[in-house]
């Protein structure tokens, strides 16, 4: 048995209020361009790896029955506060079972780079596979070696200082072992300072302030890579996700083995040619009539 994903318990609440809002409208406008239009009027969707499930509401509110899964109990209790009229599953994307035949599934914001090795990956679309109806969709995104290559390069990438927390990611990748992980670095305020403190402290946030600017995000990751010589009393916290750099080519022939059939590939700007720049949209199908070299998959999968 698999243990749970569960290591974005602890960035739960910064992600709700920061990268999850962030990342949301251009998923969702790929979403609108290549998975909604072949979902029925209410059809069932499934989420999978939702995280704070930014995504969800708007599809409840064009009247999608959504549920959203994934690994980590934190992350789904924001998903709840944001999305209540949802359905929701805590588990693991590679051993999930759903009494829900879906109209189509979809995972974004690269979660699925997550999964370790192919075997995961694979296992992970075999319970897509087995809980989409025939002739459905499976929309995801993965980051690609190349892209890996190019920027994850062990210099901070995103950062922000807010009045009360500051945070700063920082990927790196191997393109020898095609392994790598992001640091998110989250520093909280402590007890509000008091006399001289409290000049100092306001000087401090008017530099955070300008700073916020996105013209100065040079400037401001360099700042926040030497805060705590700034806010020594904050505290900090370091937090690291192993990623996967999953060749293009494995991932086809992996979602093939599995029995979908139509695989395509588009960056989220909708081009079919997937460069450095982007992370690669994989779109691809379960068939609506299974052949004879596929069946047996088939019947290893259906629903318990
Ligand atoms: C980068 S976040 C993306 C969240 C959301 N899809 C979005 O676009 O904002 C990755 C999410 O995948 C979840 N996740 C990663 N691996 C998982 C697994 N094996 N099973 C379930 N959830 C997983 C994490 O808990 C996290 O919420």
């Amino acid at each position: 048995m698999t243990d749970r994903y569960t290591d974005y318990n602890n960035w739960a609440w910064l992600y709700n209020e920061t990268v999850g809002p962030d990342y949301s409208q251009p998923q969702l406008n790929l979403l609108k361009r290549v998975f909604l239009p072949h979902i029925p009027d209410q059809g069932r969707i499934l989420d999978l790896c939702c995280g704070t499930g930014q995504l969800i509401q708007p599809l409840v509110n064009a009247g999608y029955q959504v549920t959203g899964l994934d690994g980590s109990e934190e992350m789904l209790t924001y998903a709840r506060q944001n999305a209540p009229q949802a359905t929701y599953l805590l588990e693991d994307a590679r051993q999930f079972e759903s009494e829900t035949a879906f109209d189509g599934a979809f995972s974004t914001s690269a979660s699925l780079n997550h999964l370790m090795s192919l075997t995961d990956l694979r296992q992970v679309f075999e319970r897509v596979y087995a809980t989409l109806k025939s002739g459905s969709l499976f929309v995801f995104d993965l980051n690609h070696p190349g892209q890996l290559k190019r920027w994850w390069r062990g210099q901070p990438t995103e950062g922000e200082i807010r009045r009360r927390y500051a945070w700063m990611i920082t990927p790196h990748y191997d393109p020898q072992n095609t392994e790598g992980a992001f640091i998110v670095k989250i520093y909280q305020a402590g007890h509000p300072p008091e006399g001289l403190g409290q000049i100092l402290s306001f000087l401090r946030r008017l530099l955070y302030k300008i700073l916020s600017h996105p013209r100065f995000i040079g400037l401001r990751l360099k700042l926040l890579q030497n805060f705590n010589r700034f806010e020594p009393h904050w505290q900090q916290l370091t937090l690291t996700y192993p990623i996967k750099g999953h060749s293009i080519d494995a991932v086809k022939d992996t979602l093939a083995q599995v029995g979908f059939t139509n695989i395509d590939l588009q960056t989220i700007d909708g081009h079919s040619e997937i460069d450095n720049n982007h992370s690669a949209h994989f779109i691809c199908t379960k068939p609506s009539s299974v052949s004879l070299t596929n069946a047996s998959t088939q019947a290893n999968n259906s629903i318990a």
